[in-house]
């Protein structure tokens, strides 16, 4: 990716000739981030820019970001939406449960979560994929969108390659 490239990638909104859709949009998006987050040590410098990532490539999104696990309790990251609860217990909401589960949670529409911890009124649906440094999760991506029925298999396959991208290079 020539620099020019780089600097349009980090400053554009969402292009569909530049992402795409399905595996090619997650191919490109997975890319943009390695060229971010490469080379640069600090953990908050590089999810911040993961979530502007996200934000602004992925359409019809109205928040996404990171919950770190501080002794033992999720605890609000960088991330890029409306503000939002701060410490969410393993096992509470969409995010603790995906934490304490170990696995990727797909709700299609957060109001049929038992237990959706609301924290912007707008989402509708949200994606939890955690994130693992040697063997633990040290955190989770969260992703919420206004529309029902907003993330699907391809988005699960897509954000847990990302997750492994910034496993690889951040350090929590
Ligand atoms: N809905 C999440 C809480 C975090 S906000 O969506 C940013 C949950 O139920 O865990």
């Amino acid at each position: 990716m020539s620099h020019q490239d780089h600097h349009e990638a980090e400053h554009t909104p969402f292009r569909m000739e530049t992402y795409g859709v399905g595996e090619e949009f997650y191919r490109t998006l997975n890319a943009q981030l390695k060229s971010l987050i490469e080379g640069e040590p600090d953990a908050t410098a590089n999810l911040a820019n993961a979530s502007a990532l996200l934000h602004q490539a992925m359409p019809e999104l109205n928040w996404a970001g990171f919950y770190l696990m501080k002794d033992g309790v999720l605890v609000l990251g960088p991330f890029q939406g409306k503000p939002a609860c701060i410490r969410i217990p393993l096992g509470k909401g969409v995010c603790g449960t995906a934490a304490s589960e170990e696995r990727t949670l797909v709700v299609p529409d957060v109001h049929l979560f038992p237990g959706h911890i609301a924290c912007d009124p707008e989402s509708a649906s949200e994606i939890v994929v955690p994130l693992f440094q040697d063997g633990r999760v040290v955190g989770v991506l969260d992703i919420d969108s206004p529309v029902t029925r907003r993330f699907g298999e391809m988005d699960r396959t897509g954000l847990e390659a990302f997750v492994e991208v910034l496993g690889r290079h951040v350090h929590l």
